[in-house]
């Protein structure tokens, strides 16, 4: 599995399944029992040095055009399909939507499961419905996007982890112009004579590469923590301490605050912990300098959440999925 998480954590599965076709899909729940690691581009987990029980690997690639009106396109697209390359063809088709979440790592099936988000947009504001095969109906199931449960780098896939074994998305996107330019360095985009669809991904592409770390040069898995939400009143009290604190109100009693920036100020920038290290332009990312194992990237995320805590008492959560290492059954023989 090193090769397939872009941590690139040294790990064995002891069984590695891939299933192409719905019917085998059917075929393979039905036949196994226990916990099943789905595994997609690999760019959101922690893995262990050894995985017991089977990984499965999704082959449904399939972009297709399933309803198309004046204004819009419904799109179903399989969950094997690289993430960046729907996005990229979606531009190039002029369909709006995916543009801002230009050059995140992964696959489609896995992007619902965190609700991916990047430079204002979230997936869920684009997604029309997921199916998947539910492993408690023992069926596939289609979940329309209100069933999905999406928040904040959650959603009902997260919560209910195991359950449901995603094998297409649909999108819904426009084909007028509907542009979110409300990020930053996305704004200056705003009276631009050139803007297009182009215009906007190459930006985010743009911004994206000055910030984080390629994955395919130094291993890492995105931001490795969440941005905290707390409320107004924490907020209030961080910011008479912490004047520079960046926050982001959400509606009217909380707050998200910049993680990155928590951890920044903690002076842990290109701080390094064995071979883990929190990357040197944008603290919220940790990655692999050669050689890391699951346990040296959690002992630098547990000191950068004991420092927060003890600085600024905050709570920082882990974002990408931690795969524990699972004991090997007794034997009664
Ligand atoms: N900041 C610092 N120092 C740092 C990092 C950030 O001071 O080392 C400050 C920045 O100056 C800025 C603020 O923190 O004022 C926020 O930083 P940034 O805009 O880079 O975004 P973020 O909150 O750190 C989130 C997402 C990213 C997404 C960006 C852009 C999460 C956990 N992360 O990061 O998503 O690309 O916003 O929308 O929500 C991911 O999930 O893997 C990911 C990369």
């Amino acid at each position: 599995m090193t090769e397939r998480n872009t941590m690139a954590l040294p790990c064995v599965a002891e069984r590695f399944v891939e299933l192409a076709t719905d019917d085998e899909v059917l075929a393979f729940f039905q036949g196994v029992r226990g916990d099943v690691l789905i595994l997609g581009g690999g760019s959101n987990v922690i893995l262990p040095e050894r995985i017991r029980q089977p990984v499965v690997s999704l082959k449904h690639a399939d972009i297709n055009v399933e309803q198309e009106t004046e204004t819009s396109v419904v799109l179903r697209v399989g969950a094997a399909v690289v993430w960046d390359a729907l996005v990229a063809w979606s531009v190039a088709q002029g369909y709006y939507g995916l543009e801002n979440l230009s050059l995140i790592p992964g696959c489609v099936g896995a992007a619902p499961v965190q609700n991916i988000g990047a430079y204002g947009v979230e997936l869920k504001e684009r997604v029309l419905r997921v199916r998947a095969y539910d492993r408690q109906l023992q069926r596939f199931v289609e979940l329309m996007r209100n069933e999905c449960e999406f928040a904040y780098r959650d959603s009902v896939f997260k919560r209910h982890s195991g359950r449901y074994v995603i094998t297409e998305v649909c999108f819904e996107l426009s084909k007028q112009p509907r542009f979110v330019l409300t990020y930053g360095e996305l704004q200056t985009l705003q009276d631009s004579p050139d803007l297009s669809l182009q215009l906007v991904r190459d930006t985010v592409i743009a911004v994206r590469s000055e910030k984080l770390p390629d994955p395919s040069v130094i291993p890492n898995t995105g931001s490795f923590f969440k941005n905290p939400v707390i409320s107004k009143r924490a907020f209030d009290a961080l910011q008479f301490d912490f004047p520079g604190v960046v926050g982001y109100p959400q509606g009217h009693n909380s707050v998200k605050v910049a993680a990155g920036w928590l951890i920044d100020q903690a002076g842990f920038k290109a701080k390094q912990l064995g071979a883990a290290r929190v990357h040197d332009r944008q603290a919220l990312v940790l990655t692999n300098t050669g050689g890391a194992q699951q346990h040296d990237i959690l002992d630098l995320a547990a000191s950068i959440q004991s420092q927060i805590k003890s600085i600024f008492s905050v709570e920082l959560e882990i974002e990408p999925v931690v795969i524990q290492e699972q004991q090997q059954e007794p034997r009664h023989d």
